[in-house]
């Protein structure tokens, strides 16, 4: 078991590079099974999850191709099968997007329930909703395996009940070849939405409102093979934000689009820190007074949730009384326990969490709960007092491409050992 050590109270100066965004990636690599012809995806980070969306691609027949580090060249055609293995579906949550590509070319799709972070329990009824909406039969579950088949497809109107991300995404996939339109209404707003309906169209599909919550697919009889560059990833340069704004320092955080990080900037600039927003950088700086605030996550453009517990790390080093609303998830409070060890002061109750500023955290012994509670731990351990180890540091790294040379870089003293190597040691 691998896991991070870290030595802390090292301020962040420089300037980072942000990857392309997890989350748009893994509903653009399944929805390359839509495509006639060859997909090149650029700008693809360099995550345990592509290789995991890669690997389903292969398993299902297509030909994969790495060009080189960031870019990918996928062909669909070759597709044999349209069964995701138990293995590879398990290790993360989109690869339940290969239900509505698989569905909308082939009418068939067989996909375990999928793996990913655990935040309560995460129901997919909208999906399956709205894949009979369009007048597939959807299969009692069979050894833990979501089946849905059709003759045909036809658009309809699809409500979802709750603002859903992944019934969005589901939904547009299955819906690009269905005959007529199809309308999602309360669809999801998020940057990786309006993504994956660029690429779409980018292939051929009719695709309107991506970005509101009205989003309208006319179907279209064939797409093309296309050449894309996937959008900046959000959480992880509201991540490197935040983790300049723990440390003091005064960091540059380039290939980033500043408004899809405005909920994120304004909170910082609430806690006290200084943003500079250029075209496609912001600059945080901050000093080592911090403010308390309340945060509430939504839905984009709200506060995101990916965001909530590297946000409580910050609070938990700010003057005062905080309050975090999770307005999302039903269970996104794992990583306190593992805060609280570090000498953070926070109370939950259900979605609330109220946090008492401390005027330090220190060093202790730590685990990544999931993805975004592991980055949480990181920027904690940075700011810290003392030498802090992280264990269960995958669950990061499904997510963080080359995190620890991006934190070196930035002056962190940050080191991955493998668990037979030596402990306790500086990192630099
Ligand atoms: C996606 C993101 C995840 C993020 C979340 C919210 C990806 C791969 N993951 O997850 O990082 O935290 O959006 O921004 O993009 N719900 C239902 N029934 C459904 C679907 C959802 O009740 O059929 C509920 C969920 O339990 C949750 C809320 O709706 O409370 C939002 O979930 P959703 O937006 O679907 O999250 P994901 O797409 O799984």
């Amino acid at each position: 078991m691998d896991k991070y050590i870290i030595c802390g109270e090292r301020r962040l100066t420089g300037t980072v590079d942000i990857s392309g965004a997890k989350n748009a990636v893994v509903a653009i690599l399944p929805a390359t099974v839509l495509a006639n012809g060859v997909c090149r995806i650029e700008n693809i980070p360099n995550i345990a999850d592509v290789d995991t969306a890669l690997e389903i691609l292969n398993s299902l027949g297509a030909t994969v191709s790495r060009i080189d580090k960031h870019t990918v060249e996928i062909d669909s055609r070759t597709i044999v099968t349209q069964t995701v293995p138990h293995d590879l579906a398990k290790k993360m949550r989109a690869s339940y997007y290969f239900i509505g590509a698989l569905l909308g070319r082939f009418g068939k799709a067989s996909v375990p329930m999928p793996g990913g972070c655990y935040f309560g329990v995460r129901p997919i009824d909208q999906h399956l909703k709205g894949f009979t909406a369009l007048g597939a039969q959807v299969l009692p579950m069979k050894n833990g395996m979501i089946s849905a088949c059709a003759d045909s497809l036809v658009g309809n109107s699809v409500y979802l009940d709750m603002v859903s991300v992944g019934a969005t995404v589901n939904i547009m996939l299955a819906a690009v070849y269905a005959e007529g339109i199809t309308v999602i209404e309360n669809a999801a707003k998020e940057p990786h939405i309006v993504d994956l309906a660029n690429f779409l169209n980018s292939m051929g599909a009719d695709i309107r409102g991506a970005g509101t919550d009205v989003i309208k697919v006319r179907g279209v009889n064939r797409l093309y093979g296309t050449t894309y560059s996937i959008i900046p990833d959000q959480i992880e340069a509201g991540t490197y934000m935040a983790a300049a704004v723990a440390t003091g320092g005064d960091v540059t955080v380039r290939n980033v689009i500043p408004k899809h990080l405005e909920s994120i900037t304004a909170k910082l600039q609430e806690m006290g820190a200084e943003i500079e927003e250029f075209d496609e950088e912001i600059r945080v700086s901050a000093g080592n007074f911090l403010r308390h605030c309340n945060v509430k996550t939504m839905p984009h453009p709200g506060f995101p949730t990916d965001m909530q517990p590297q946000i409580a790390v910050l609070l938990s080093m700010a003057e005062g009384t905080s309050i975090i609303n999770e307005g999302v998830w039903e269970n996104r409070y794992r990583y306190v326990d593992e805060l609280r060890r570090m000498g953070a002061e926070i109370q939950v109750d259900g979605k609330l969490a109220v946090i008492q500023g401390v005027p330090h955290l220190t060093a202790a012994p730590v685990k990544a709960m999931d993805l975004r509670a592991g980055a949480a731990m990181v920027i904690a351990a940075m700011a810290a007092h003392g030498v802090t180890e992280i264990e269960d540091i995958q669950y990061i790294e499904r997510g963080y491409e080359d995190l620890v040379e991006k934190l070196r870089g930035l002056g962190a003293d940050i080191r991955r050992v493998s668990e037979d190597e030596p402990a306790l040691q500086t990192a630099q």
